[in-house]
């Protein structure tokens, strides 16, 4: 697959040692691209649960989409195409990613592409005014993140946000006592994704920033605990 990279504003921003070493095979190398944007495979990562996550997020952004939307990093599948698709006529999404092949990839799919922006751009320093968006979008991110770069990046997408503006994080949780996705998928998942069990052990609200006002946090689980949809809304 080439790279178009008239598809999204270029800075020449590396690509963090993090996902060169651990995801190039997720999303930096070419083929893999070709591979993993497949819906069935994403939806089998996910345990079928693929349509139910997207759909809470359509739910949660609404019908009608209006406003200043963002989604900090690509995804699989077509949980973007479906969000511009509901963008009413003043609404607006911005979406950044650090590795140019899922940006100009994102191009692809997109079937509304006058009121979607692409830029090149890390999740750890937004090149975006404070308090810009309605909303902001870190779907299954955080789990991909080292410590440090997932609080930076909490920090950025809470910085962005305009009081009373909602960030909505979809990722892994820690499934209940009883889930055998305990101990069937989690151990698999921690080799491929080492990362990952970090959402197992803590919990997204303790790496928030401490000088930023939330005024409601909702977290709601899905299958058995495995997955968590959490929207935080700045005070
Ligand atoms: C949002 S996650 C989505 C993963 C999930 N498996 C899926 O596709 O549904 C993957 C994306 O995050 C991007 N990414 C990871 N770290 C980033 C960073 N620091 N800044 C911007 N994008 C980043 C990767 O390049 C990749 O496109």
């Amino acid at each position: 697959m080439k790279t178009d990279t008239s598809a999204f504003t270029k800075t020449s921003l590396p690509i963090p040692s993090y996902l060169d070493e651990t995801y190039w095979w997720a999303y930096i190398h070419p083929r893999a691209v070709h591979l993993f944007e497949r819906k069935w495979l994403v939806n089998l990562i996910l345990l079928g649960n693929y349509d139910r996550l997207c759909d809470a997020v359509l739910e949660t952004f609404g019908k009608k989409i209006t406003g200043q939307n963002l989604q900090i990093a690509c995804a699989y599948g077509d949980l973007t195409p479906r969000i511009a698709e509901r963008l009413d006529e003043q609404g607006h999404l911005d979406v950044i990613d650090i590795v140019p092949i899922q940006l100009s990839n994102l191009k692809g799919k997109l079937t509304v592409e006058d009121k979607v922006d692409l830029h090149q751009m890390n999740s750890m320093k937004l090149d975006f005014d404070n308090d810009q968006f309605d909303r902001t979008l870190m779907y299954f991110l955080l789990h991909e993140q080292p410590m440090d770069v997932r609080v930076k990046t909490l920090s950025e997408g809470l910085r962005v946000l305009r009081p009373g503006g909602t960030l909505t994080i979809v990722d892994f949780a820690r499934p209940s006592r009883w889930n055998p996705v305990k101990y069937i998928w989690m151990p698999i998942l921690s080799v491929l994704e080492p990362f990952a069990p970090d959402l197992w052990h803590g919990e997204v609200a303790q790496w928030l920033p401490k000088n930023v006002a939330i005024a409601d946090m909702k977290v709601t689980r899905y299958f058995g605990g495995t997955f968590q949809m959490i929207n935080i809304v700045k005070g």
